[in-house]
């Protein structure tokens, strides 16, 4: 099938990049010219496990287009995705002017039938607003269809390969026909195809990722109260997860949740109910916990230091919002760092993939380390605020010679227990330690 993507960026990309994988013709289409011009010569313009290799497959391969001109890929394709950003407005609500800019355009600029999908997270009722907007410019019969991308950043490329679902939410037959076609070689290997109206499946997008923010959060509840009496987190989370209708993912208690999806998602959910005079009150308790439980280990920091981190250096191992992305939006690590800042402390940080994107926001406010060990010349505590697979297993004892205070806040329960303590370290992590 010929396909036209709008907007490349996270979603949009890999999305397009995997529909050309299994033999679709792809045009993508943005309005940034020099990021069209780099992608032409095979820059992928993010970090993405297994993405690069794939998109420069698909370019020698001749199924994956970049252009800004959207009549141009239009005229090519039948179905045209929508993956524009929809960021949060001040109140927390969804901000809509890309996704019906587009529309608009896509409706001065058809020619004949096409299927428009909204994939990018959208509020419930955005379909029918992007059929008037589209319907107030031609007579040319559409359809458009949600079908919101439970795609994690991280493994973005393995999940839309491998979907757990695909929900397609459209009334119109002939719509559902050709994404049942265009999504076949997912489906016909098991994966179900949900099909619904436009508002359910706009909501179900939401409710999936509010679901598992409260899930989290929850958790990190849990742990903080193990932390009062003398229980373990680990293995409550392993007693509670063992019954299937609770399952073992998601359960894992951190330094809260962070990153494009979830924050936004929970807000611009709350925000929703507002504007339908609905309150939703567990959500606006997760968004309050979370604000707080991605800093808990600074008051943590500063009882170990009596109350006062001025000129403590603090080395922080871990900037992005979660392993194996270089993304930092809503990062705990921009919380603490902050929050250690105003508390008069320095910070050395060390993430190589995450480090660049910091830069832009931190500057020389903090200083930049180029391994991890490094990192630690002189520090009086290390805070680790992302679960990368090399923190795992560290060497304690060139841990030691670096530091000056041997002293670990892990805010993603990187070790057993006992570890740390074991090499002589103080270690406090999450919901897993008595406090004395
Ligand atoms: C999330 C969802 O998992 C995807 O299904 C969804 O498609 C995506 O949002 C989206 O809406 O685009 P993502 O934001 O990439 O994906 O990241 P997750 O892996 O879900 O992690 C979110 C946050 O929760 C991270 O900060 C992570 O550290 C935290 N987390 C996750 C925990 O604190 N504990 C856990 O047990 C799991």
């Amino acid at each position: 099938m010929n396909i036209t993507i709008v907007g490349t960026g996270y979603v949009g990309l890999v999305t397009g990049t995997t529909l050309a994988e299994i033999g679709n013709s792809v045009y993508c289409v943005d309005i940034d010219e020099k990021k069209v011009e780099a992608m032409k010569n095979g820059v992928v313009p993010i970090y993405e496990p297994g993405l690069e290799e794939m998109f420069l497959r698909n370019i020698q391969a001749e199924r994956i287009f970049f252009t800004t001109d959207l009549k141009e890929a239009l005229e090519k394709s039948e179905v045209i995705f929508l993956a524009l950003p929809t960021p949060p407005g001040e109140d927390g609500s969804a901000d809509l002017s890309y996704v019906l800019k587009v529309a608009n355009d896509i409706g001065d600029l058809m020619t004949e039938y096409k299927v428009i999908v909204n994939k990018s997270t959208v509020p419930v009722g955005t379909a029918d607003k992007v059929r008037d907007t589209i319907a107030a410019k031609t007579d040319i019969p559409f359809d458009v269809v949600s079908n919101p991308e439970f795609l994690r950043e991280g493994f973005a490329v393995e999940d839309c390969m491998n979907p757990s679902r695909v929900i397609i939410g459209s009334t119109s037959e002939k719509a559902r026909n050709i994404m049942a076609k265009l999504y076949q070689p997912f489906t016909n290997i098991g994966v179900p195809i949900i099909n619904m109206d436009e508002r359910s499946s706009e909501l179900t997008k939401y409710a999936a990722n509010s679901f598992l923010a409260v899930k989290i959060t929850f958790m990190n509840e849990i742990a903080n109260f193990c932390e009062k009496v003398g229980a373990d987190v680990d293995l409550v989370r392993l007693g509670m997860g063992s019954d299937d209708r609770i399952g073992h993912r998601f359960l894992f208690p951190g330094i809260g949740y962070g990153g494009s999806c979830f924050p936004k998602d929970v807000k611009a959910l709350l925000n929703s109910g507002k504007q339908e005079g609905y309150d939703f009150q567990l959500l606006d308790a997760t968004e309050n916990i979370n604000k707080t439980q991605k800093v808990i280990l600074v008051p943590e920091l500063e009882k170990y230091f009596g109350g006062n981190l001025q000129g403590k250096k603090i080395a922080v191992w871990g900037l992005a919002f979660k392993a194996n992305t270089d993304d930092i939006r809503e990062a705990s690590s921009l919380d603490n760092i902050k929050l250690l800042l105003e508390k008069g402390a320095q910070v050395v940080a060390y993430d190589t993939i995450a480090e660049e994107n910091v830069r832009k926001i931190l500057g020389d406010k903090i200083t930049y380390a180029k391994d991890m060990y490094s990192a630690l010349e002189g520090a009086d505590a290390l805070l680790i605020a992302t679960e990368w697979p090399e923190f795992k297993n560290p060497n304690f004892s060139l841990m030691a010679q670096k530091m000056i205070n041997k002293a670990i806040f892990d805010g993603r329960n990187m070790f057993p227990l006992e570890l740390p303590e074991q090499n002589n370290f103080f270690y406090k992590s999450i919901g897993r330690k008595l406090v004395t």
